[in-house]
């Protein structure tokens, strides 16, 4: 978290040799998170994007298509520009390394190093790797190929322009070792000091104009022009006007954080801070390494032809819901697997089961009972003074959290209040109390509205239209600007709530377990659910959904009197105990069973079998010879836990 109150975050510049897909539009979805989070924390933020448009891939790309490299940059720039605000990102600024304002900078840049002696010229002999656009040494290369690409590599001498890295190595070394927050997550800097230990070898930062044309033009020598990393890393700081008027270079730096990929930590933690140093410009606050969404154990990739494209995601599902997936299924720092059926079962179980259920269940009740009005709040009893203190661990968690890049525990966190105001619904049953006391269920039902309210503005980073909506549905309240002026009971009471539509609806898984739009086209909106087709075994989605599996502890087990086949248990669901019998009698001793997790169907309606209520059903299975077997959960799963 930033303790100064200035948040400055950019995004790797993306290559326009490619659309957007997924993982690149991961990085601008979390870098947005954070920034929002940060001025919800009452910082200020500046937020960078843009597009890195030189170097030979784009130069490829664009001859490839038969079309300028100007003209490719134009176009392919525009649909990384499009969609940011598609995927509801609020940056300040979109640099592309193209406009004169980042080239000026890039020139001063080189010149100033020329000049001090931190560039020099010398003939080079090395493998050159077309695909890494950069030379390597004979000990770099895997089996004789580029170890970044894996490509085929040719031995090239030629008269280059290099920057002495070297020279920074101990300084960027002391500095990473004093900064424990410099380089995050923490065992991204043991990999970068790791590197350092091979040793630090000098940079070629040209190329020579015979064998690509496009990139920026030395200033000290018109035969070359930049290597792409070396004017992509300047946008950093050319977006900011640096050696002009540099009004935002001198608010803003100090403040900087740099998100990427761990695919290019070297190049941020490496070459940019060195280059810094040369420059004699103050080193970043943080470099943020996140890693990578996989395709079954593959990095998606143009390349690979494993793309999964954000629209066509965003069009099915909105963005604010592939927002909060990509959110809550990523741990900074660690790869994941991106699948449809995923997204899906998260948009059913956290939003429309959860989150999007509350609020229907509330403003239903509100509606029905209390004229559509927020009503009174009353005294608070001990439930609700259980909430009111969740809600405040909450606001004191969520920007803790946050500052340790545990955006996933956040959101999570943040859901388990909202399992407890459902819990806390289903325990208190407003709709039955309200007949006998209409107070007390106001009281219920304000305190619901009050949780939903906090959730809504803890969830506004994540997904700030859907959560707009939401808060906006409530009634009356003061405008939230920073967490510090959320305060619990400033729900105006006697206020008109209208949440109309449903929030989050079910959505249909897709219909191939794997099924993902390939490419950006637009897929259709899945149509509502429809009956199952007569004579026919098949059901719907939700059908089954309906019938709510869960995972028990069993925590006693015994037998019933009069009754030889059955056995009673008592269950633990994680929120709740529950009293079942089943016929077991004969296959299990009882004793065996205790301490041991059994599946459920938890909303079967309640039956008396012997005078006792049995409270669900266990899920067994029978053999041949007429023994019957417990269910259970593949490997040990928290108790409560759903299966779908
Ligand atoms: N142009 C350079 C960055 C220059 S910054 C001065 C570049 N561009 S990129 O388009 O190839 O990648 C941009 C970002 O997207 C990188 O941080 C990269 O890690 C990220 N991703 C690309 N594919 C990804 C996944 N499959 N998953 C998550 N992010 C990945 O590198």
């Amino acid at each position: 978290m930033s303790v100064d109150g200035r948040y400055y975050i950019t995004t790797p510049i993306y290559y326009v040799n490619d659309r957007p897909h997924i993982g690149t539009a991961y990085c601008s979805a979390l870098a947005d998170t954070l920034a929002r989070f940060q001025r919800l924390f009452g910082n200020e933020t500046y937020f960078l994007t843009g597009t890195d448009e030189h170097g030979q891939k784009v130069e490829k790309a664009a001859l490839d298509r038969g079309i300028s490299p100007q003209a490719h940059c134009d176009e392919l720039s525009e649909a990384f520009r499009e969609l940011l605000p598609q995927m509801h990102v609020s940056n300040d600024d979109f640099i592309r390394t193209t406009e004169e304002r980042h080239k000026v900078v890039v020139r001063a840049a080189l010149q100033q190093l020329f000049d001090s002696g931190d560039i020099y010229a010398e003939d080079y002999e090395g493998w050159y790797s077309t695909a890494a656009e950069r030379f390597w040494t004979e000990k770099d290369l895997v089996n004789g190929k580029c170890p970044d690409s894996g490509q085929d590599v040719e031995k090239i001498v030629e008269r280059n322009y290099f920057f002495r890295m070297s020279k920074y190595s101990d300084q960027l070394r002391a500095h990473i070792e004093a900064n424990a927050e410099f380089i995050r997550p923490p065992h991204r800097a043991n990999e970068v000091l790791g590197f350092l230990d091979k040793g630090l070898q000098d940079l070629c930062i040209s190329r020579p104009k015979a064998r690509l044309a496009w990139g920026i033009e030395l200033p000290f020598d018109t035969d070359y022009v930049t290597y792409v990393w070396f004017d992509a890393l300047l946008n950093y700081i050319s977006a900011l006007g640096y050696g002009g008027d540099d009004d935002l270079f001198q608010t803003w730096w100090p403040h900087s954080n740099h998100l990427l990929g761990k695919d290019i930590l070297t190049t941020h933690s490496v070459y940019w801070t060195t280059i810094l140093l040369a420059l004699g410009v103050p080193l970043p606050k943080s470099i943020i390494a996140h890693g990578w969404w996989l395709r079954g154990e593959a990095k998606m990739s143009k390349s690979l032809g494993n793309v999964v494209s954000p629209l066509g995601m965003k069009d099915v599902y909105g963005a604010d819901v592939l927002r909060y997936f990509l959110m809550r299924d990523m741990v900074i720092g660690l790869d994941s697997d991106f699948s449809e059926a995923m997204l899906v079962r998260r948009n059913n179980s956290d939003l429309a089961n959860d989150l999007g259920n509350l609020a229907r269940r509330a403003a239903g009740l509100v509606d029905r009972y209390f004229d559509g009005k927020v009503p009174t709040e009353g005294a608070a009893g001990e439930e609700e003074r259980v909430l009111h203190e969740m809600a405040s661990a909450l606001r004191r968690r969520v920007p803790e959290l946050v500052g340790d890049l545990k955006i996933h525990s956040a959101i999570e966190e943040t859901l388990q209040f909202v399992r407890s105001l459902n819990k806390y619904v289903t325990d208190t049953a407003p709709f039955k109390v309200v007949k006998t006391d209409p107070a007390a269920a106001g009281r219920i039902l304000y305190t619901v509205l009050e949780g939903l309210r906090h959730v809504s503005w803890l969830l506004t980073p994540v997904m700030p239209m859907k959560m707009a909506e939401l808060h906006e549905g409530l009634g009356t309240s003061p405008a939230i600007t920073t967490l510090a002026s959320l305060q619990w009971g400033d729900l105006e009471e006697g206020s008109a709530i209208s949440m109309g539509k449903g929030l989050f609806p079910r959505a249909e898984p897709p219909e191939e377990a794997e099924e993902t739009p390939a490419e950006p086209q637009a897929k259709a909106p899945k149509k509502a659910k429809s009956k199952p087709k007569k004579d026919s075994d098949v059901i719907e989605f939700d059908d089954f959904l309906a019938v709510q599996l869960v995972v028990a502890d069993v925590k006693s087990c015994g037998p019933v009197e009069g009754a030889d086949k059955l056995l009673i248990f008592e269950l633990d669901l994680g929120t709740e105990t529950r009293t079942v019998l089943s016929g077991l009698a004969k296959h299990y001793a009882p004793e065996s069973l205790v301490g041991t997790q059994v599946v459920l169907v938890s909303n079967l309606k309640p039956r008396k079998i012997f005078g006792v209520e049995s409270q669900g059903m266990l899920l067994t299975t029978e053999d041949a010879e007429g023994g019957v077997h417990l269910l259970r959960p593949g490997a040990p799963a928290p108790a409560g836990t759903r299966i779908q």
